[in-house]
């Protein structure tokens, strides 16, 4: 699993948070007219951002926090969010108690079998529980295809084996199948969101925090990082032009879904 830093995933953090909180609003909509959850779960939690926005709209449930980092986990702990905060694999974690609420917001490309996640979190619903989720669906962004050219081409490529399957980015139809396959009433959206970063610069930055990290991780000593980062950024900057203060535009493309256990 790659390493970590929550203090640079959490430069960021609003840009980070923004679809939590709207995945937030759309599942609180799905609890229209009855009593909204008594418990969420809140899976790849992270710095503990996303379950502060759970907090926030369900005050009335008991949260928990799960992560496989212990660096985020410790964060989040830290964060003044009142929670149950685990170090744990999602591909693996069981509760011993079910949810109202199974919630996440970008955490879910990290996974490998992502619809095997999605059936088991269904099965960790109560009845009429609800499962929203947000995932990036940006495996096509130029940023991406510059970080996979570059890896490709960098000395010592064979490092680097292997983490063509680092992240996994689906695609709307293998969310809908897997919500339908876990018999969950499903919905679907994606949304791009236009990020204006300061500068060319904070596009890497932005990506050393989450996306390019298991790439990092393979190099030696920062000299070698940075030229690696200077080529990512070399090949993906003509697609992101810079305006006229030399801030740039940061499409996002984000997938977002919910189910319902009937
Ligand atoms: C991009 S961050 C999202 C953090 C937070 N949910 C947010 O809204 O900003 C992805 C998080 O997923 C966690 N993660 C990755 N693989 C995981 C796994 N197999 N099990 C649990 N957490 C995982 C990472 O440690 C990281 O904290």
């Amino acid at each position: 699993m790659p390493s970590w830093n929550p203090e640079l995933y959490l430069k960021f953090n609003e840009q980070r948070t923004r679809p939590a909180r709207d995945i937030a609003v759309r599942a609180a909509a799905l609890f229209a007219g009855r009593e909204g959850p008594c418990s969420a779960v809140d899976i790849g939690c992270g710095p503990g951002n996303s379950t502060a926005v759970l907090a926030e709209r369900f005050p009335g449930a008991s949260l928990t926090g799960v992560d496989s980092s212990p660096e985020m986990v410790e964060k989040a702990r830290s964060s003044g969010t009142k929670a149950e905060w685990l170090v744990a694999d999602a591909a693996e974690w069981e509760p011993d108690r079910k949810f109202g609420l199974v919630f996440s917001n970008a955490a879910l490309q990290w996974i490998p079998d992502q619809a095997g996640l999605i059936e088991r979190m269904a099965g960790w619903l109560e009845s009429g529980g609800v499962i929203a989720v947000q995932v990036p669906g940006n495996g096509g962004s130029p940023l991406h295809r510059s970080l996979l050219e570059t890896a490709a081409s960098f000395a010592g490529s064979e490092r680097f084996t292997g983490l063509e399957n680092a992240i996994r980015y689906h695609e709307p139809d293998y969310f809908l199948a897997a919500l339908e396959a876990a018999g969950l009433e499903g919905d679907l959206w994606e949304t791009a969101y236009w990020h204006r970063l300061p500068n060319r610069d904070a596009l890497i930055e932005w990506y050393s925090g989450t996306g390019m990290r298991p790439w990092l991780d393979r190099l030696e000593g920062e000299g070698e990082r940075d030229l690696f980062k200077k080529r990512v950024l070399g090949g993906a900057a003509p697609e992101y032009p810079e305006l006229d203060d030399g801030s740039v535009f940061f499409p996002f493309r984000r997938i977002f879904f919910t189910g319902v256990k009937k």
